[in-house]
């Protein structure tokens, strides 16, 4: 079926999103020291909204890095695979990585980037927070250390995520109503 915006119904509108990510910056300035340096890592392009919304609530110094992963092209459902697009990172020898993601779905894309990231890295210590947990849809058995939304498992679109490109400009988070 085709999908347009008239299709997309409002689940989290923009407020409640940021009152929520601020929140969520809250619990993660409460676990890390306050004066060693973090680097948070984006996986593009779909955490880009919330890792931007999220950074500026960090308290402790930031660094940046930005990575390219999918794993649905054109679907609404994980096809099982992941697509590396570009996964170049600095080793991170000592230091702490907090990846920042958009949604956990059944899994695999973390599953697969957590592994890469604690064989390649060398970083102390490697920490996960995603805006979305669709907790009921796990195939693989990963956690969020940070989580901001569970959610059902339904699709949903806006705040970075998108359906077949579109909608990641949205401030808000839509769904398709089947
Ligand atoms: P997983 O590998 O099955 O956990 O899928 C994770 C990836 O699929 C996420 O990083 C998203 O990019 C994408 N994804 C999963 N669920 C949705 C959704 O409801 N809307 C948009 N993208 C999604
Ligand atoms: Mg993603």
């Amino acid at each position: 079926m085709n999908k347009n915006i008239d299709d997309l119904k409002i689940l989290i509108d923009s407020k409640t999103l940021n009152d929520r990510i601020k929140s969520l910056a809250d619990e993660i300035n409460a676990i890390y020291p306050k004066d060693e340096t973090i680097t948070i890592i984006c996986v593009l392009k779909g955490a880009v909204m919330f890792f931007t919304s999220l950074a500026k609530y960090l308290k402790m110094p930031v660094k940046m890095e930005f990575i390219s992963l999918s794993s649905y092209g054109n679907s609404t459902k994980s096809n099982g695979k992941v697509k590396s697009i570009n996964l170049a990172l600095p080793s991170f020898e000592g230091e702490r990585v907090l990846v920042v993601e958009d949604i956990i779905d059944t899994g695999l894309t973390l599953t697969f980037l957590m592994n890469f990231i604690s064989q390649n890295c060398k970083a102390k210590d490697v920490k996960l927070a995603v805006l979305f947990d669709k907790k009921c849809a796990r195939k693989y058995d990963i956690k969020p250390d940070f989580c901001a939304f569970e959610i059902d498992d339904k699709f949903i679109a806006g705040f970075g995520l998108d359906y077949c490109g579109l909608y990641r400009n949205l401030d808000y988070i839509g769904y398709f109503e089947e």
